[in-house]
């Protein structure tokens, strides 16, 4: 039994889609979450840049004593992941691309997979090498749509302008006979209703979330860690800017309401 906070982080808002996740599947968890409002978003920066900012972010959680981390981004997951473990040895961290890659697999028939995700993702391979070797026979169409990160972050999802943006970027995933969309990109859960209206409901929509939820709770219960006070955990939010949005987004995402305390993560 371990009754230390996990710690989840993402460049803004779309890692609560992995949060609500973990709330529901480990509902006594205590967690902390920063949200990197002021650097938002990573998916168009190097990898360099990307890992120096994972890197401030990890070394803040730690100051709030967590137990283990869940990298709720896929951008940092897909660039960063083997230098942070190298980084923070013994400290255990999830990412977010193996149970997004073990989802599609389960979900794909025809093998024909898109994957839609931050240029950094996209251009790093993670989840197309992972798909294939697992499968040489999948075919992955893949595309960057970074413009759904602003309008997450701005919560329009599912307004016209929503829409349209889902249209520009995914009828020509749509055209290549998919039968699966990975939302490669923690922000993208967040159009599910607007992406799943324009694919129709011959194509799955592949959310990583509930599987690397799931991952974190076997890896709790292998190493002990679960936190078995019956209380509902406590949840505390951080942000390196704009909390009053983050809040918003926060209670219409979770239905939680959260004060995100703002952080000067540069210090870390
Ligand atoms: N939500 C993140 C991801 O999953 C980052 C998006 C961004 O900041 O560009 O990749």
């Amino acid at each position: 039994m371990d009754n230390r906070p996990i710690g989840v982080f993402d460049s803004g808002v779309g890692g609560l889609t992995v949060v609500k996740q973990i709330i529901k599947i480990l509902p006594n968890e205590e967690l902390v979450y920063f949200g990197d409002t002021a650097r938002v978003p990573y998916g168009s920066k190097s990898k360099e840049t990307v890992t120096k900012f994972s890197e401030q972010i990890i070394r803040f959680l730690k100051t709030k004593n967590v137990k283990a981390i869940v990298i709720a981004c896929n951008t940092v997951s897909s660039n960063c992941y083997e230098s942070l473990s190298e980084a923070f040895k013994g400290l255990p961290i999830i990412e977010v691309v193996t149970p997004g890659v073990e989802s599609c697999l389960a979900a794909t028939k025809n093998k024909r997979v898109a994957l839609i995700g931050t240029q950094g993702t996209v251009s790093s391979g993670a989840y197309e090498r992972r798909l294939k070797n697992a499968d040489n026979e999948i075919q992955v169409f893949k595309k960057a749509c970074p413009l759904f990160v602003p309008l997450a972050e701005e919560g329009w999802t599912d307004n016209e302008i929503a829409r349209l943006t889902v249209k520009e970027y995914i009828s020509e995933l749509v055209e290549k006979g998919i039968d699966s969309i990975i939302l490669g990109c923690t922000h993208y859960p967040l159009f599910k209703a607007t992406i799943g209206d324009f694919v129709g409901e011959k194509v799955a929509i592949v959310d990583p979330a509930k599987a690397t939820a799931l991952k974190l709770k076997e890896f709790l219960e292998n190493h002990n860690m679960l936190n078995e006070s019956s209380d509902e955990g406590k949840r505390r939010f951080y942000v390196s800017d704009n909390y009053a949005n983050f809040d918003k987004m926060c209670e219409s995402v979770l239905h939680y309401t959260c004060k995100a305390e703002k952080v000067d993560i540069e210090k870390y």
